[in-house]
């Protein structure tokens, strides 16, 4: 069979393999313990289900505008004028089939092949891919001092003639980091001196910890105008728990919002009407789910960090928002996916390997899951690992031996 150049060389998804896995060993009736996964456990805001079962009772769901209904523009204009503070217009919106989409589209709006993308390491999975899918060329940037915290120094390094954007995920997954407000607004400064894109993936944006406030990207920027290259993605996916509902959105000037939209229109259509009433929905309604997903988030990150530190030989960073941990395991195995090969076969724990994310050594842990989960898992994965555990192990009835230390 003859594939494309693009299509030989686009790697799978780990995390969605990842669930896939641990689904099908569940259906098997296996004692899984799902620590990778990237999506919170609690339900979509009613106000979002009343709406989408109101357009399914109609009978009357159609093909919607490619870049969204005016009503879920209008819903992200508000929410871009009330988290930052900037007054935008329709032509400067477009809404996705989830945030994925939404940076995808403006990859495809904005790059030519040979083209450099920088992004700071561990990063999120798909950004490699989606660069690829562009012909462009993704152009990972670790931190000279080891942190997960990239400076701009090390972002200068590796800029060159090629570049044309520059992607920021803060809080990130798969760190957790939050950046500090002086690198995005050296960040926000130096694209707009050299005239690169900045994407901002502002997804987990109001998913902080330790009352700390999201940062305002516009605040920093001296080009408000038209021909800002600054491009702010968010979406309903993680902060109102509704991944599945796939809708996820851009903010960037009106020349790449509508050449965004042309390609969206070929590629998908607009998003699905259903969920594109949810969201509406979930971002005009009482905002309490976020911040009560917080509480929970920022709880679970609390255990999950005091299970992890009384861990010998595990360095675990405490993340500043999210619902990932990225804990370096490399004193027990060097290979992240032997790693989690081995939690997986023996003691049924999903968890990511690092090398995923570019960082090799290192496991992302979840903590969207029960305490229970981040508990049992924590023990499990201990057992599986600590010489000094006792040789057995109870998974309910189950006894486990272990024999491979
Ligand atoms: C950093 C980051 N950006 C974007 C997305 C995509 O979100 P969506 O579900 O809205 O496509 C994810 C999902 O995992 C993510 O982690």
């Amino acid at each position: 069979m003859s594939l494309s150049l693009i299509g030989r060389s686009i790697a799978v998804s780990a995390t969605l393999k990842l669930n896939e896995t641990a689904a099908i060993l569940r259906d098997k009736g296996e004692p899984v313990i799902h620590l990778g996964g990237g999506e919170p456990k609690t339900k979509a805001p009613m106000d979002a289900l009343i709406a989408a079962a109101g357009l399914i009772n109609s009978g009357e769901v159609r093909y919607t505008p490619a870049d969204g209904i005016p009503a879920l523009k209008k819903a992200i204009i508000r929410y871009t004028e009330e988290y930052y503070k900037r007054m935008v217009a329709p032509e400067n919106v477009i809404a996705s089939s989830g945030a994925k989409q939404a940076i995808m589209v403006a990859l495809q709006a904005i790059l030519n092949p040979q083209e450099e993308v920088i992004f700071p390491a561990p990063y999120w999975v798909s950004y490699t891919e989606m660069v690829k899918l562009c012909g462009a060329i993704p152009v990972p940037v670790f931190a000279e001092d080891g942190t997960f915290h990239p400076r701009l120094e090390d972002i200068e390094k590796r800029v060159t003639s090629y570049t044309k954007a520059i992607i920021i995920n803060s809080p990130n997954n798969p760190t957790g980091a939050f950046y500090s407000e002086k690198f995005i607004a050296d960040i926000v400064e130096f694209c707009e001196k050299k005239d690169i894109y900045l994407i901002m993936d502002d997804i987990y944006h109001r998913l902080i910890f330790d009352g700390k406030r999201p940062i305002n990207c516009y605040s920093y920027a001296k080009n408000l105008t038209e021909t800002s290259k600054l491009i702010v993605i968010n979406g309903v996916s993680k902060q109102y728990a509704m991944t599945g509902f796939r809708i996820g959105w851009a903010v960037a000037n009106r020349k790449l919002i509508s050449a965004m939209t042309n390609i969206q229109a070929h590629q998908t259509s607009g998003p699905s009407a259903i969920t594109q009433v949810a969201a509406v929905a979930a971002i005009n309604g009482v905002q309490s789910c976020v911040d009560s997903l917080v509480l929970t988030l920022e709880n679970n990150r609390n255990i999950m960090m005091d299970r992890l530190n009384a861990f010998t030989g595990v360095k675990a960073t405490k993340p500043d928002g999210t619902f990932y941990c990225f804990a370096d395991f490399s004193v027990y195995d060097k290979s992240s996916t032997k790693l989690a090969n081995m939690l997986l076969d023996k003691v049924r724990v999903a968890v990511v390997p690092g090398i995923e994310f570019g960082m090799e050594g290192y496991l992302r842990l979840s903590t969207c899951g029960t305490v229970k989960d981040i508990t049992e898992g924590i023990e499990r994965i201990k057992w599986a690992l600590d010489p000094d555990s006792p040789n057995e192990l109870y998974i309910g009835e189950r006894k486990l031996v272990r024999d491979w230390l």
